[in-house]
């Protein structure tokens, strides 16, 4: 298999962390971007690079000329009564979910493009956009933009760059932690889903790397779901 160059935006944790132990193992290329390194594996051809999506540029020197894909997972799961939220909790969410990932985007933009096949972009939803659940206007507004985002930039950089975005439902990582902090809500939790589990982190990592490699290939300005059912399944 050919070596290839990723970005991981947020590969320290969770989804992203599952995405750079599957890519490193194919033994490509991984760039992690983010604030904390200490889970991080030690191999070789993982490098990290220091940066805060709210306030730091991509450091370019850091990444090689030409890349063969880009992963943007920081993100947020404010769960609060709208009558709760407050205009900061609407922005910071709208910030870290879309305005770093176009930052970021357009800061890398000119490394995907030399890529010498197809580059691929992945970015993050929830299953709350397509699927109302109380308490989420503030995410599922964001991660709604982030939805047009993808079909936007598919269409405007094809055939040169795929652009596709993943929904998940409840996923085991430390974003996730508070709301399967105990065994009820755990059980809760994958009662509710009609595959009757929770995500894990590799869960969607699976489709994030194969939305990464050449396999998917004719696949752009999609969301897709992986979430147990949960979006189009109606168990009676
Ligand atoms: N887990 C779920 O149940 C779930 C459900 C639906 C959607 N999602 C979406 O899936 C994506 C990944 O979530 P996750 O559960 O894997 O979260 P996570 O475990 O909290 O990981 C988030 C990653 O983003 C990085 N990050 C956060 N803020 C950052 C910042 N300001 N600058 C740079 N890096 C930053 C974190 O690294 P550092 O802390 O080291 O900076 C970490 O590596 C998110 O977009 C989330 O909204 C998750």
């Amino acid at each position: 298999m050919e070596n290839k160059n990723f970005v991981i935006i947020g590969g320290s944790s969770g989804i992203g962390l599952a995405i750079t132990h599957q890519l490193a193992e194919q033994s490509h290329d991984v760039f992690i971007g983010s604030r904390t390194a200490e889970n991080i594996p030690v191999m070789n051809n993982v490098h990290h690079f220091q940066f805060d999506a709210l306030s730091d540029d991509v450091p370019l020197d850091k990444l090689p000329e030409s890349l063969h894909g880009l992963v943007y997972c920081p993100g947020t799961i404010n769960l609060r009564p709208f009558r709760q939220l407050k205009d900061d909790d609407f922005l910071m969410d709208f910030r870290i979910n879309l305005l770093d990932a176009v930052k970021v985007i357009q800061q890398v933009f000119n490394q995907l493009k030399k890529a010498p096949e197809t580059g691929s972009i992945v970015l993050f939803s929830t299953v709350a956009v397509q699927t109302g659940m109380a308490f989420h206007a503030s995410i599922a507004s964001a991660k709604g933009a982030v939805e047009g985002l993808t079909r936007s930039l598919a269409a405007e950089l094809a055939p040169k760059i795929r652009v596709n975005c993943i929904a998940p439902s409840l996923t085991n990582t430390p974003m996730a932690e508070r709301l399967l902090a105990t065994a009820e809500k755990q059980k809760a939790t994958a009662e509710r889903h009609p595959l009757k589990r929770f995500g894990q982190p590799a869960d969607i990592a699976n489709l994030a790397c194969f939305l990464l490699n050449d396999e998917s290939s004719w696949i752009t300005g999609q969301v897709l779901h992986v979430d147990g059912g949960m979006s189009s399944v109606k168990m009676f």
